[in-house]
């Protein structure tokens, strides 16, 4: 006991010297006209490397961005993944309102009432009346899209599927390459083309977030083969920041796919709990019963 105590004061004044040294040492580093220099305690020290760091770290990855944009990429598309989790309900929540942002237009979820979702994800009834349900619909209702199935024939050729069990069926990193692999084509209607789905018909309707990209091919045996991306123009996202997007979109296509997983897991750690709880208690009685006989 007293041997813990007596280390505390050590600890904390190795502790205010490694301050005091990390701080002094910005100081040293700085170059004369930083007001580094100036300041007052190490907090504001500290923060003044973390910015420091952060400043050099932003320029790094724009260079690379850059040697990237000049060399193009994508030639490994097929092994992209969405490294998506449905127990990430902040991931799930963003998934959402961009489905009901950029795909419900189009494409329904039959199979999943507002109501359900708004539970799973944590989302208030009041966020949900306010943001998510269309003028005039119930928290009961399953979600449906106002697009008439004759128009959508009549506009892309094809009627936009029903996503409910869309994840299930082509898995999230194909979904995840469906949406990274548009690229620009004058030849067909939509303008675009997809590496995952060649001569799809639905628009590239992210194409504004991630800005237009070219598709560079080489001919290999007489055929076409992809080569490379090359990024035209930026989008309103850096290529992370899409990425991270594309990947909420899964995330939450997948939770759609099978709403129960989520539940599903959140109980299968309080039933592990549980019967540890349980097992521990068994022991203890199973000690007591036995203390007496030998
Ligand atoms: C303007 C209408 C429209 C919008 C908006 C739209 N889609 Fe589509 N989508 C379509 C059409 C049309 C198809 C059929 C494409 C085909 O089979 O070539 C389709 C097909 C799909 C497919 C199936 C692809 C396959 O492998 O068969 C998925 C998945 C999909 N859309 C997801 C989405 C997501 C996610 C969004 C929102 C980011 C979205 N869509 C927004 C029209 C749309």
């Amino acid at each position: 006991m007293r041997r813990v105590n007596s280390a505390k004061p050590g600890l904390l004044s190795c502790g205010i010297a490694a301050l005091l040294l990390a701080a002094s040492g910005v100081t040293w580093g700085a170059d004369a006209s930083a007001p580094a220099a100036s300041a007052p305690n190490p907090a504001a020290a500290a923060m003044a490397m973390a910015a420091k760091v952060q400043q050099e770290q932003a320029a790094d990855k724009k260079k690379q961005d850059e040697t990237e944009r000049l060399r193009g990429f994508g030639a490994d598309w097929e092994s992209w993944s969405a490294d998506n989790s449905v127990a990430d309900t902040a991931s799930l929540q963003r998934g959402l309102r961009d489905f009901v942002g950029y795909c419900r237009g189009c494409h329904a979820l039959k199979y999943v009432r507002y109501s359900r979702m708004a539970a799973d994800l944590q989302i208030t009834l009041e966020q949900l009346q306010k943001f998510l349900l269309p003028a005039g619909g119930k928290p009961s209702d399953y979600v449906a899209t106002p697009m008439p199935s004759a128009d959508a024939l009549t506009w892309f050729g094809k009627v936009p599927p029903d996503l409910s069990l869309m994840a299930r069926e082509r898995g999230p990193d194909y979904l995840y390459r469906l949406f990274t692999t548009y690229y620009v084509d004058p030849s067909r209607t939509t303008g675009a083309n997809n590496l995952q789905l060649p001569g799809i018909a639905m628009p590239p309707v992210l194409s504004t977030l991630e800005g237009p990209k070219a598709a560079v091919f080489h001919t290999e045996n007489g055929q076409q083969v992809f080569d490379h991306f090359v990024q035209l123009a930026p989008g309103s996202m850096s290529r992370e920041e899409y990425q991270a997007t594309v990947r909420d979109l899964v995330n939450f296509l997948d939770y759609a796919g099978e709403p129960t997983q989520v539940l599903r897991r959140s109980l299968g750690v309080k039933v592990v709990l549980f019967l540890l709880a349980f097992t521990a208690l068994t022991y203890l009685l199973k000690r007591e019963y036995w203390k007496n006989i030998h």
